[in-house]
Formats: structure tokens, C-alpha cells, sequence
């Protein structure tokens, strides 16, 4: 779908689209002769202006039918232009329209928010219909252009300077979380990446299981030693900031797919860990957004990229695997793969980057959808400040978070009696004794905060900014957060 910005409504078919701020009508004076009927039409629908309701009606425009819909924004102030954006496109996108025009004149958005209303359109309209070969005509998108008027000076360059790369880096996140294990599995992960970044000044890196055999990953090797696929760790790098300064480190846990290993999962629902590698995927998506918008930080993103797989090599539970930092991990239960893929990469991303802050994105558990269901992912950190600016990162984009505690008592349970720590606690806590996990991880005086994404990264239901399926959490979340406290 094409976003375009112009000074006025355009001339040809298209669907209007008018926002109304509660029980507010005079954003529908436009309408001339039509307004008491499209009025009329909206109060038969029950529409009350509250942000995220619609009414459509038909006007005669001349001799022609016009689409009208009436979007609820609630208030008129500018929180409601995601969902302003998002509903217009839910409503319009295999409607028969092909073009849509949303008018904002007369509503006060700042060009930030017209902006927004632009992201939040274009992120609705994501779809993934490569493997959809018989789609009837009936359900396939239409609408290809959607065009903002009234829209404060400033905005188009709102759009394509600062929101547009969060576009492009959601639709990268959102298409290897969808996408199957056969097709993206730890080197095709590599591979898209590689393409979708492309001359955007990102510089990659790519450690093969030789060089990591050398670094001495055991845990992460472990993980990966019950599939044919090879592993690989995906470094991107981008250089933005002052010269020298210590990066910012982005870590993504990326198992392509995780069958449990030899602790396997029952079979119903198995498919869905296609996507434990949205912590990856956030990542590299997040990665492609700080270089598209140019950020002036020094970022650095690191995915541990494996297949957990049960094989007559697999690792077997009860197995003690040796990890880059020297600790030595009993493997009682090889469905707890994340956390010895994820702690091998950050003791890569310290010893070789320096960084004063970490922060990891992963499905890590279960038991998070239990503890926060599909709301909120939560957030783990040894920093209150660093776990702060995340937490009010999130609100600002909509990928919330949720502060968990963590500490020493926690940390006790995952000792093991033959080697320094076991890679599962009790049930009870699950979430909370991973994180204790990788906080074992975390050299002195680094701050790091650990994301438990296993509820948001996926959905089943449809919001103002995504359809079912991926959501492309985490990389607003990552975006804003550089932003806001690596950029000068
Ligand atoms: N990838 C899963 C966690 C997960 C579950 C993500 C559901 C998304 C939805 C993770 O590797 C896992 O299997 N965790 C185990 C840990 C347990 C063995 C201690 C879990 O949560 O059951
Ligand atoms: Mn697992
Ligand atoms: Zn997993």
C-alpha cells in the first residue's frame, strides 16, 4: 500500500475517510448536502465517535457512489491517530476500494501524529499472502493507495524520515516470524536479512559453527547439535554515534524451530514454535529501522540462530555442556533452549563490543503467557533506570511492558549439584528463574534487561496495528528506546 501526502482531496474514485472526536460532528460540514444522511447512517449503526468505531455510508458524488467512513477518534487530542490509521485500513483493505483518502483537516494533529496515523495505516495493511495461491478475488487486499490531506506542514517528512523506516524494519520481523521452519531456518534467517539490509549502511557479520566451536559455545552448540541445519550468530552493526563510544546491544533469541530436543512437546500447537525466533526477528527488525532512519547511536544486533531438534546427536537431558564464559550447565530439560542459546551470545556481545547495556528480546516461556497473557511483555533488568526508559518506551509504542522482580533467592534455585548451574528451576516461577539464568551471564556493571516476548509475538487476534499472526513487537519498542536514550 502506498502512502501519499497532498494538500488536497484527490480528483476520481476513493473512499473518504472523516475522523469524529466523540459525539463531535463538525469534522462532517465537508460533506455539504450529504451530511444529515451519512449522520443518519451513523447513528443506525450505533457509531458514537469512541476511538476505533467506524460507520460507513454511500454518498452521491456527483452521480457516482462515494464511500464514506466515519472513524471514532474518542477525545480530540492525538493518541488515537494509530488507531485513526489502523481502523480506516482494517475497515478499507479488501473492501473493492483501491484508494482511500483520510482528511484531517481541521483537526489540530501535530505532524507527528499525522505520522503516525500513516505507520499505523501501512502496518495494518501488512499482509502475507505468498503462499495463499488460491485466494478467491473476493478476500485478496484492493486498496494500494491511501492518501492523507490536511495534514500539518511537516508531516510527509514525518513519515519517511522517521516512521516509514519502522515500516520497513516491522515488515522484515513480521515476515521471518511468519514464514515456516523449512524456509527460514538459521542460514536462510541470515540470507533475508542480508537482503532486506542492503545498502543501508548496516555492517554484517556472520559467525559459522567452526568459529564458534573455537569461541567454545558449548550451550549454544548444544542446543543445535540435533539438526542437519548449521548454526549461525548474526552480528549487525551500526555506527551512528560519537566514535568510540560503547554500543548499545540488542541480543535476539532466533531457535528457527523448537521441538523441545529430546524433552520433546506434545504435538498440538507444536507448530507454532516456527516462531521462537521472534526475539531474532525483533532484533534484526529493529537493527533495519535504526539504519533506515539514519539514528546517530551505536547500536550492535546479535541473533543466536539454531534448530532444536531430536536426533540420535541430540544433546540429551542430564548432559553438562561447557559455555563460552568458563560456566558449566547441566541440561536437565533440553526444551529450555533459549536461555543456553542466548547466554553464549552475550558473553560474545561483552567481550567483544564493551557495551554498558544489554538488552535481549526472546519467547523464553510458557509460563510469561501464563503470568501476563498476550498484553504485555515482560521485563526483567538488574537497573531500575534501564527497566524505566524500556517500560516507558513501550507505552509510547504500544509494545508494552511489565516490570518482573528477579533476585537472589530466585537465583538459588537453578544451582545444580554437578555442574555451576542446572538450565531449569521448579515450575513455579518459570519465567523468573530463565532470567536467573542469563543474569549469570551479565559481567559486573553491565546493565542488562531481559524481554520474555512468548506471549506478544504472535497473535490470534487482530489489533489497530497488526492483523492475526505476527505482531512485530519489540522493534517500536527498540526503536523508541534508542532514541530516546542513545541519540544525541
Ligand atoms: N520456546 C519455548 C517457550 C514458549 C512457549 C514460547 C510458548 C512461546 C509460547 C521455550 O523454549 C520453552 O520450551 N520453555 C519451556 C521451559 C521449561 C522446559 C522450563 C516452557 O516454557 O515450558
Ligand atoms: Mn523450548
Ligand atoms: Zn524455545
Amino acid at each position: 500500500m502506498q502512502i501519499r501526502f497532498a494538500a488536497s482531496r484527490p480528483e476520481g474514485s476513493h473512499a473518504l475517510v472523516l475522523p469524529v472526536a466523540g459525539l463531535d460532528r463538525s469534522g462532517l460540514e465537508s460533506l455539504g448536502g450529504s451530511r444529515a444522511a451519512v449522520e443518519a447512517a451513523a447513528r443506525l449503526q450505533r457509531f458514537d465517535g469512541e476511538a476505533g468505531g467506524a460507520a460507513e455510508s454511500f454518498i452521491d458524488d456527483n452521480g457516482t457512489a462515494r464511500r464514506v467512513v466515519l472513524v471514532g477518534i474518542g477525545s480530540k487530542g492525538e493518541e488515537s491517530a494509530e488507531k485513526l490509521g489502523g481502523t480506516a485500513v482494517a475497515r478499507l483493505l479488501t473492501s473493492g476500494e483501491t484508494r482511500a483518502v483520510i482528511d484531517l483537516s481541521g483537526l489540530g494533529y501535530s505532524a507527528d501524529a499525522a505520522g503516525k496515523v500513516a505507520l499505523a495505516a501501512s502496518l495494518r495493511g501488512w499482509r502475507y499472502d505468498k503462499y495463499r495461491t488460491k485466494l478467491k478475488d473476493k478476500q485478496k487486499p484492493t486498496l494500494t493507495e491511501l492518501v492523507i490531506v490536511g495534514a500539518a506542514d511537516g508531516a510527509e517528512a514525518r513519515w519517511t524520515e522517521r516512521y516509514e523506516p519502522v515500516l520497513k524494519g516491522s515488515s522484515l520481523t513480521r515476515e521471518l516470524v511468519t514464514e515456516p521452519a523449512n524456509i527460514i531456518y538459521p542460514e536462510s534467517f541470515v540470507e533475508r536479512c542480508r537482503k532486506a539490509m542492503e545498502g543501508t549502511g548496516l555492517e554484517i557479520e556472520v559467525l559459522d559453527q567452526a568459529r564458534m566451536e573455537e569461541l567454545g559455545m558449548g550451550a549454544l552448540l548444544g542446543v543445535s547439535q540435533g539438526s542437519v541445519r548449521k548454526p549461525q550468530l548474526l552480528i549487525m552493526k551500526w555506527n551512528g554515534g560519537a566514535h568510540g563510544e560503547a554500543p548499545v546491544a540488542l541480543i535476539g533469541k532466533g531457535v528457527t524451530f523448537d521441538t523441545g530436543g529430546i524433552s520433546i512437546k506434545p504435538a498440538a500447537g507444536m507448530e507454532s514454535m516456527k516462531w521462537d525466533m521472534g526475539g531474532a526477528g525483533a532484533v534484526a527488525g529493529a537493527m533495519l529501522s535504526i539504519a533506515a532512519r539514519k539514528a546517530k547511536a551505536n547500536v550492535v544486533g546479535l541473533c543466536g540462530l539454531v534448530e532444536n531438534m531430536p536426533d540420535g546427536n541430540a544433546q540429551r537431558p542430564g548432559d553438562v555442556v561447557t559455555s563460552m564464559s568458563g560456566q558449566t550447565i547441566e541440561v536437565i530439560n533440553t526444551d529450555a533452549e533459549g536461555r543456553l542459546v542466548l547466554g553464549d551470545v552475550m558473553t560474545y556481545a561483552q567481550r567483544t563490543f564493551g557495551p554498558k547495556r544489554i538488552v535481549d528480546l526472546a519467547t523464553l516461556t510458557g509460563a510469561m503467557v501464563i503470568s501476563l497473557g498476550h498484553e504485555y511483555a515482560g521485563v526483567f533488568s538488574n537497573d531500575d533506570g534501564l527497566a524505566n526508559e524500556l517500560i516507558a518506551a513501550g507505552t509510547a509504542t504500544g509494545d508494552k511492558l511489565w516490570r518482573m522482580p528477579i533476585g537472589e533467592a530466585y537465583d538459588q534455585l537453578i544451582n545444580s549439584p554437578i555442574a555451576d548451574i542446572k538450565n531449569v528451576g521448579p515450575r513455579e516461577g518459570g519465567s523468573i528463574t530463565a532470567a536467573q539464568f542469563l543474569q549469570r551471564f551479565v559481567d559486573d556493571g553491565v546493565k542488562w534487561a531481559h524481554l520474555d516476548i512468548a506471549g506478544v509475538a504472535w497473535s490470534e487476534k487482530a489489533s489497530s496495528t497488526y492483523d492475526k499472526g505476527a505482531t512485530g513487537y519489540g522493534v517500536r519498542l527498540l526503536d523508541a528506546f534508542v532514541e530516546a536514550t542513545a541519540e544525541k
